[in-house]
C-alpha cells in the first residue's frame, strides 16, 4: 500500500473532518497512554481562527491518517498525531516538512515525550528547547502542614480575590513575578476578565497573601482553579494549581511554601483528591518547593524546535 502522505492545508475543519479528528486522537491516546492533542487544540476543531491552520492527511473512507495544528503567532507551537496503524510510513516526516517550510519558528509540542516523538524530532533536525513538568499531589493522603508566615514579615492574611478592586494590584504583582515569562507575565486587563468569565472562575478559589502595612498590595496569590472531574463523575473535582507567584520585593522571604500551603488546604475543603500543577523543569525554585511538599512528577512534555 502506498503510505498516504497527501498534506492538505485547510483553514477550516468541516465537522466530519473535525470528528475524525477526534477519533484518530483517541485511538493515539489509548496507544500510547497520553493525550497527543491538547484541550485548546481540540477546541479549535470545531472553530475558525486566524491564527489557527490544520493539517490533514486524509485516509480511506472519511478517516483521517494523520493531523497537525499550527497556532501562529510571536510564541508560535504546534501539535502533531499520527494514527498507530500508519506510523513508521514518513508521514510525521512530511508533516514537519510542511510546518517547517511555511512556520519555521514554530515549536512542537510532544506530550509525554515519547521515544517516537524524541526519533521523529530528532530526525527532522529539531532539538529540544522547553520541558514542562505536570505535577500531582493526592491530597487525600498528603501531610499537609498549617499555613504559617515567616516572624518577622509583619503580620500576614491570606483573603479571597475582589474582582474589580485587586486587579490593577494583582497583574502589577504578576507581571513583576513572571517578567521572563513568555506566556504568563504577558497577561493584562483584558486575560484577566476573559478568565472571571469562565464557568469555572470562582472569586474564593483565588487567594492573595498581603501585609498588614500595605493590604491593598499583593505580596504574593494563589489562584487555584477547580472544574467537575471528566469522566461523568458528578462528585468528583479536579484541583488545579493554577499560577503561584511572590512580588518580587517580597521574594527570598519564605512566602512560598505558606502561599503554596495556602491554596493546598483550600483545594482540600473544596473535595479535591488530586491536586496537579504545570512547571516548567528550568523553574528549579518552584519545582523544588513542590516537592517539598510532596508533589511528583507524574509526565514532562516537551517543545521541539528547528534551532
Ligand atoms: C511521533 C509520531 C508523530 C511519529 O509518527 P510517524 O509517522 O510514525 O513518524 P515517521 O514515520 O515520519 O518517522 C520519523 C522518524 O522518526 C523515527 N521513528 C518514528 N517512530 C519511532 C520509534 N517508535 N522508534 C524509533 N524511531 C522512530 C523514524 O525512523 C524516522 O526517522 P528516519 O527518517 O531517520 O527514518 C507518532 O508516533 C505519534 O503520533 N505519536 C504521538 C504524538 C506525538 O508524540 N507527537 C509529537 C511529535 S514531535
Amino acid at each position: 500500500m502506498t503510505p498516504p502522505r497527501n498534506v492538505q492545508q485547510r483553514t477550516r475543519l468541516d465537522a466530519a473532518t473535525a470528528d475524525a479528528v477526534r477519533r484518530l486522537a483517541r485511538s493515539a491516546e489509548d496507544h500510547d497512554g497520553v493525550a497527543a492533542l491538547s484541550e485548546q487544540t481540540l477546541l479549535n476543531l470545531a472553530t475558525t481562527l486566524d491564527e489557527v491552520t490544520h493539517l490533514v492527511v486524509p485516509a480511506e473512507d472519511g478517516a483521517v491518517a494523520a493531523y497537525a495544528q499550527v497556532i501562529d503567532g510571536e510564541a508560535a507551537s504546534a501539535e502533531l498525531v499520527v494514527h498507530p496503524m500508519t506510523r513508521r510510513q514518513g508521514i510525521a516526516t512530511a508533516l514537519t516538512h510542511a510546518i517547517e517550510g511555511d512556520w519555521p519558528t514554530t515549536r512542537i509540542w510532544a506530550h509525554g515525550d515519547l521515544p517516537a516523538a524524541q526519533a521523529t524530532a530528532a530526525a527532522a533536525g529539531m532539538a529540544a528547547v522547553r520541558a514542562l513538568h505536570l505535577m500531582t499531589l493526592d491530597l487525600r493522603t498528603a501531610a499537609l502542614p498549617p499555613v504559617a508566615f515567616p516572624a518577622g514579615l509583619g503580620g500576614m492574611t491570606v483573603r479571597a480575590f475582589r474582582p474589580g478592586t485587586d486587579d490593577r494590584a494583582w497583574l502589577e504583582t504578576n507581571a513583576a513575578a513572571f517578567a521572563d515569562h513568555p506566556e504568563q507575565g504577558r497577561l493584562g486587563q483584558r486575560d484577566l476578565d476573559a478568565r472571571f468569565a469562565q464557568d469555572w472562575f470562582d472569586p474564593a478559589d483565588f487567594l492573595l497573601v498581603v501585609s498588614a502595612t500595605e493590604p491593598d498590595a499583593v505580596a504574593a496569590y494563589h489562584w487555584t482553579k477547580v472544574t467537575p472531574a471528566a469522566g461523568g463523575d458528578p462528585a468528583g473535582v479536579n484541583g488545579e494549581v493554577y499560577v503561584v507567584g511572590v512580588h518580587p520585593r517580597w521574594q527570598g522571604r519564605g512566602l512560598a511554601v505558606p502561599v503554596t500551603l495556602a491554596g493546598l488546604h483550600h483545594l482540600r475543603e473544596r473535595g479535591v483528591a488530586t491536586a496537579h500543577l504545570y512547571v516548567d523543569d528550568d523553574n528549579t525554585r518552584a519545582v523544588a518547593t513542590y516537592r517539598r511538599l510532596g508533589f511528583a512528577v507524574e509526565v514532562t512534555d516537551r517543545q521541539y524546535a528547528w534551532v
